[in-house]
């Protein structure tokens, strides 16, 4: 498999958002992509290329030792891979500083629990009715070493 990270481009965001949109059942906008290509110090958004094609996206803010994972998602024809778990220890290594990995999920996102809690993310609170139809957001963290 040929993997590539890099960050993410003004033309990737089709590509991006037709994955947003086949991955997300409540996917964001263009528009919200769109801003997380804004040139601010603390955004980092990076895509993944499986064979010169991007194939999943993660959208990160990091503010010194404060990591938010805001987004990822794969492109649901190349999910169960292995490339979610390989994106998220790509974030572990690029990014270690002994800080704290910030992420919320939706506890019914079984795919998304089981793989933050086998890179060792804890459940550290609720958000009561963060989503738009109403469902908590399950909090969880992890030290970064
Ligand atoms: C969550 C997501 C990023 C995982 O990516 P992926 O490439 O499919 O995951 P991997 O193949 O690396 O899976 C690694 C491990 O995660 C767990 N996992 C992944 N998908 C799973 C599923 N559908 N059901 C149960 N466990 C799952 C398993 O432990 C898996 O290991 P295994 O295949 O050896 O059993 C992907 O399913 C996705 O893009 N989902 C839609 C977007 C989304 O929900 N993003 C998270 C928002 S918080």
């Amino acid at each position: 498999m040929s993997l590539r990270f890099r960050r993410m481009h003004p033309e990737d965001l089709d590509r991006v958002w037709a994955i947003e949109q086949a991955a997300f059942t409540d996917p964001w906008t263009r528009d919200m992509l769109a801003a997380e290509l804004q040139p601010d110090y603390f955004r980092h958004p990076i895509v993944l290329e499986m064979h010169n094609r991007v194939e999943g996206y993660a959208l990160l803010w990091v503010f010194d030792d404060e990591i938010y994972l805001n987004n990822i998602a794969i492109n649901p024809e190349n999910q169960r891979k292995g490339l979610g778990l390989k994106f998220l220890n790509y974030i572990f290594e690029r990014f270690r500083s002994g800080g704290i990995l910030h992420l919320e999920v939706r506890p019914s996102n079984k795919a998304a629990v089981q793989l933050y809690s086998r890179c060792g993310f804890a459940p550290v609170g609720i958000r009561r009715g963060y989503y738009s139809d109403g469902e908590d957001a399950l909090i969880m963290q992890k030290e970064l070493e």
